[in-house]
């Protein structure tokens, strides 16, 4: 399956290291008209506008600040492509421990109520 990035207005959240960032690379290269940079903080960005060129925009994205998620949307909104990279890999026993400590409580007032 391909599919043709050239000439889309695009975003990429969690962009300024890893995945994200060779997501970033990946758009400018297949010819993306403009790479919305979703970075938590926007000095992170600039190391990519230096990299990639004015292309790529800067924005400020942090999935734990709701409102910098509306924010971004209002700013973007002219964005045709998103891909919503940014995240955090666990282990299997962080996971555990949340899910005893966070998840489970709430399921269970959940399937009670
Ligand atoms: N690498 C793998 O083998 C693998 C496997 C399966 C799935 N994934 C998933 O693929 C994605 C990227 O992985 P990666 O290896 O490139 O990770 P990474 O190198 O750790 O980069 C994570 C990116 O997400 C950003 N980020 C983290 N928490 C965020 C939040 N709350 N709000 C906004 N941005 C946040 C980070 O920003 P900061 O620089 O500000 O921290 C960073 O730009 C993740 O969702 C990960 O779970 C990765």
């Amino acid at each position: 399956m391909s599919y043709d990035i050239s000439n889309k207005i695009t975003l990429v959240t969690g962009a300024n290291r890893g995945i994200g960032k060779a997501i970033v690379e990946s758009f400018i290269k297949h010819g993306a008209s403009k790479v919305y940079a979703g970075v938590r903080s926007l000095d992170k960005g600039e190391a990519l506008v230096a990299e990639f060129g004015e292309k790529v925009v800067p924005i400020e994205i942090d999935y734990d600040n709701p409102a910098s998620i509306k924010a971004a949307a209002e700013t973007a909104d002219d964005v045709q492509v998103v891909v919503s990279n940014a995240g955090v890999l666990i282990g299997a026993a962080s996971w555990t421990r949340m899910s005893s400590s966070n998840f489970k409580p709430s399921l269970t007032s959940t399937s009670t109520a």
